[in-house]
């Protein structure tokens, strides 16, 4: 048993798809999340920065004292290398491999589509995740698209049902998705779950779509549960927002999203200058 919170991060408000989904599986624990908000988007940025952007992130939340962290972006979890997030002394869960392997779980026709941020796409990274499952029954095509403008728009706040902008984006950034098919499609960038319904309008009800965040929540679960980390309770979990901008978007998006007023619980947090 460990009664130290679960830290999340993101760049911004995505992460929270990934507390959605950790609250509702684990009630009882407390949370500490931390959105970049000064430097979002992230996803339009070199290698090297958001490798530096992200050990930052992580340093804050080992700094505050986590029991394990869930990196709630893709961008990041595409990015920063495997032995840095290996000798971290917590441990660290990213979204990709869980969503990865649960597209290859929900498709019927072996089409499955991907869209991310740009640097997500540059890295190969749920290409690579997804050839590398062993589906030998089903032989899996992958489309990954890029959807650079999504970001930026859902942390201005457009998220509602039926914005004309987020309507535009969506029919064309998922045009080649539906032309080639797919039947699940890897919201491979935890912002997208905030405009879901426009994405679901958009690829229509045959397609199953796969949300990163949550998944990685899950996976952070298993990871605990597995290994007797998970406190001794089932409820009574408390979540404190870090961000490192003024936080009243972050709370109002934010608290939109997660159906609960925020105001009271997110503190601007200055990082410490590279
Ligand atoms: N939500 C993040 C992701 O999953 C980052 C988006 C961004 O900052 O560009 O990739």
């Amino acid at each position: 048993m460990d009664n130290r919170p679960i830290g999340v991060f993101d760049s911004g408000l995505g992460g929270l798809t990934g507390v959605r989904e950790l609250a509702r599986l684990l009630p009882g624990e407390d949370l500490l999340y931390f959105g970049d908000t000064a430097r979002t988007p992230y996803g339009s940025r070199s290698r090297d920065t958001i490798i530096r952007y992200g050990q930052q992130d992580v340093a804050f939340l080992l700094s505050r004292g986590v029991k394990a962290i869930l990196c709630a972006c893709n961008t990041v979890s595409s990015t920063l290398p495997a032995d840095y997030t290996a000798g971290l002394p917590v441990p660290f869960i990213g979204v990709v491999d869980a969503s990865a392997a649960a597209a290859a779980r929900a498709t019927k026709n072996g089409r499955i589509g991907v869209i991310a941020t740009a640097a997500t796409v540059k890295s190969g990274s749920y290409t690579r995740a997804l050839n590398a499952l062993d589906a030998p029954q089903l032989p899996l095509s992958v489309t990954v698209r890029a959807c650079p403008l999504f970001v930026p728009v859902i942390e201005n706040g457009y998220v509602g049902r039926g914005e004309p902008i987020v309507t535009a984006l969506a029919r064309e950034y998922l045009a080649p998705l539906k032309e080639a098919g797919v039947d699940t499609l890897i919201l491979g960038c935890t912002h997208y779950p905030l405009i879901a319904d426009a994405i679901a309008d958009e690829m229509g009800p045959g397609v199953t779509l796969i949300d990163s965040g949550a998944q990685g929540a899950l996976a952070l679960r298993d990871a605990l549960a597995g290994a007797g980390r998970l406190r001794g309770r089932t409820s009574g979990g408390e979540v404190q927002f870090y961000v490192s901008d003024s936080g009243e978007n972050f709370a109002e998006v934010g608290g939109l999203f997660l159906g609960k007023d925020l105001s009271g619980a997110v503190h601007p947090f200055t990082l410490a200058a590279p």
